[in-house]
């Protein structure tokens, strides 16, 4: 890394993403403090058992907190370069059914993080991970072909450009979020960067129906469960494999001037980009086995396309997705195959199925 990390606050680090980049910076020899609620039900023990079993796991500490707890993240930070703060509340429709618990996660834990990272005498990184919902639904053109939607065109995907217009909560209070990413750096020169990620997937993600749909899908198929598909399935996203996602990082790291302050799309691209059906059509065809699929209404602001320009990653960072979506489809599937004993006990509590008692633990204790 050309910007030396020595210690890294990962918030949200017993997620998806906190641990795959806690684990890479493990690798790198730096010491990592995970700060998590562990909310999001036992897979979040689950990696960070996973992370303790790693060969530098004496760098490793896991504090059990609330990002909306400023104390106790400003004791978590003590001594910190680098922090990326993935903790979040992750689901568009719970953030509909509880947008206060949305809101004080996403807004002010992101505001307790920037607040952090201002009082440390160590003028730290702050990696943001943002997300594409902060555009809200793109205003082009569509065509409805077999499989997908897609844009008309040859247009690249929504890019840097397009407002900041989210249309529901989540996309809401990731957006706050990002612009007092932004605003941190203008006024207090912190070395911020916001990453305005597409669809995320791979290993080490509890895919649930609200959220994480690939892994879900994975996860479905490997264990015979019904998926339910709101909408027609033609819906598309780009995909972003996780390893493309901490090389991202490590880049962002490596050239953090020419970065800070910026808000940067990040994803798979109009190569990656897929819609439900197709990842289905591909999963029968991997797994050799059919699922029942149940059609229903859609969800209010789902977008029917979206795709991500990723031009500018690749003239600031000379970052490309190197995980094609079959290829990282198939990574994902196999590691719940190599798993399926602890995922099919996951799936059997509430807890692992849903993100609904996640918040509803986040309420009592808000
Ligand atoms: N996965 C995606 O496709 C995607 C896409 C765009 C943006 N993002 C963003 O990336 C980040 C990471 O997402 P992920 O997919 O790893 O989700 P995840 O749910 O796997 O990880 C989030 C972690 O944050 C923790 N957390 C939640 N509320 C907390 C709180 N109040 N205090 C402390 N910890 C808390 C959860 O327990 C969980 O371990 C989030 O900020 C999300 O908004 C994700």
């Amino acid at each position: 890394m050309g910007y030396e990390v020595s210690k890294a606050l990962v918030t949200g680090g017993a997620g998806f993403v906190g641990v795959n980049y806690a684990k890479h910076l493990l690798d790198r020899g730096v010491e990592v403090v995970v700060y998590d609620n562990f909310g999001r039900g036992p897979g979040g023990k689950i990696n960070c058992e996973w992370l303790s079993k790693h060969p530098n796991a004496n760098k490793l500490e896991v504090v059990e907190g609330d990002v909306r707890d400023f104390e106790s993240l400003k004791k978590a930070a003590s001594g910190c370069d680098l922090i990326l703060h993935a903790a979040a509340q992750v689901s568009v429709p719970l953030s509909m059914e509880e947008p206060k618990v949305d809101f004080e996660i996403n807004v002010l834990g992101t505001f307790n993080v920037l607040e952090v990272a201002r009082s440390l005498n160590t003028d730290p990184a702050v990696i943001y991970t943002s997300t594409n919902k902060v555009y809200g639904i793109p205003e082009y053109e569509l065509v409805e072909l077999e499989t997908r939607y897609d844009f008309t065109g040859d247009l690249l995907g929504v890019d840097e450009k397009a407002q900041l217009k989210a249309e529901e909560p989540y996309g809401a209070s990731k957006a706050v979020g990002d612009l007092y990413v932004k605003a941190y750096h203008n006024i207090y020169g912190l070395k911020t960067v916001s990453f305005r990620c597409s669809c995320m997937y791979g290993p080490r993600q509890w895919g649930v129906e609200e959220q994480g749909w690939v892994a879900w899908f994975c996860t479905a198929f490997a264990l015979g469960y019904p998926i339910t598909i709101f909408g027609n399935g033609k819906q598309v996203r780009d995909l972003l494999y996780i390893s493309d996602v901490v090389e991202a990082f490590d880049l962002a790291l490596d050239n953090i001037d020419k970065v800070a302050g910026l808000g940067i799309n990040l994803g798979g691209g109009k190569e990656n980009a897929v819609s439900l059906l197709e990842v289905i059509a591909y999963l029968e065809q991997l797994s050799g086995r059919k699922v029942d699929i149940q059609f229903t209404d859609w969800r209010p602001f789902d977008n029917k396309c979206y795709y991500t320009d990723i031009t500018l990653v690749k003239k600031l960072l000379g970052w490309i997705p190197k995980v094609s979506w079959r290829d990282g489809v198939r990574m994902t599937y196999e590691w719940v195959k190599e798993n399926l004993e602890v995922i099919e006990e996951v799936y059997r509590s509430k807890e692992g199925r849903s993100l609904r008692p996640m918040v509803e633990a986040a309420k009592k204790h808000g």
